[in-house]
């Protein structure tokens, strides 16, 4: 029997080694190349995903490590927070090459969807964990401010 994994709402029974990187499956199992490969150690930020909401780092969890639990990529986020930072990403046209921005959006997202009114400090504490090399910084806060702003507009607070 293989692991089971429930991915953007849809159940896999994956037949892989218990110590493969989530990242693997997503990107080479899956398809799901929106999730990106930086470092391989916990140190970009670039793999980020949602387990149970919260953002973890896809490159060194081994898929036994969430067996039986639900996952989000880039590719399957709907919340209302996830809409909001999408949309303040394109309003400031954030990404630079992009590479490190569906982890920023992901980390993003997890934020908002936990704390619609985040200080400068929140921000930085949540995002301290995603590197970007083109040095986007500026404008993602800039985003998730903007965000904040439309999630607290809409009366919403996920
Ligand atoms: S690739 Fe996972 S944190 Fe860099
Ligand atoms: S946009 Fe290029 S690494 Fe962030």
């Amino acid at each position: 029997m293989g692991i089971s994994v429930t991915i953007n709402g849809q159940p896999y029974d994956l037949e892989v080694p218990k110590d493969t990187p989530l990242l693997w499956v997503i990107r080479d199992n899956l398809k799901l190349t929106g999730t990106k490969f930086g470092c391989g150690l916990a140190q970009c930020g670039a793999c980020t995903v949602h387990l149970a909401g919260q953002p973890i780092r896809s490159c060194v969890t081994p898929i036994s490590a969430v067996a039986g639990q639900e996952i989000r990529t880039i590719e399957g986020i709907e919340s209302v927070a996830a809409h909001a930072v999408q949309t303040a990403w394109e309003k400031f046209e954030v990404p630079q090459c992009g590479y490190c921005q569906s982890g920023q959006i992901m980390a993003a997202a997890a934020l908002l969807a936990t704390n619609s009114s985040p200080s400068d400090t929140d921000i930085d504490a949540a995002m301290s964990g995603n590197i970007c090399r083109c040095a986007t910084y500026v404008r993602i806060k800039s985003a998730i401010k903007e965000a904040a702003k439309n999630i607290q507009a809409g009366g919403s607070n996920a």
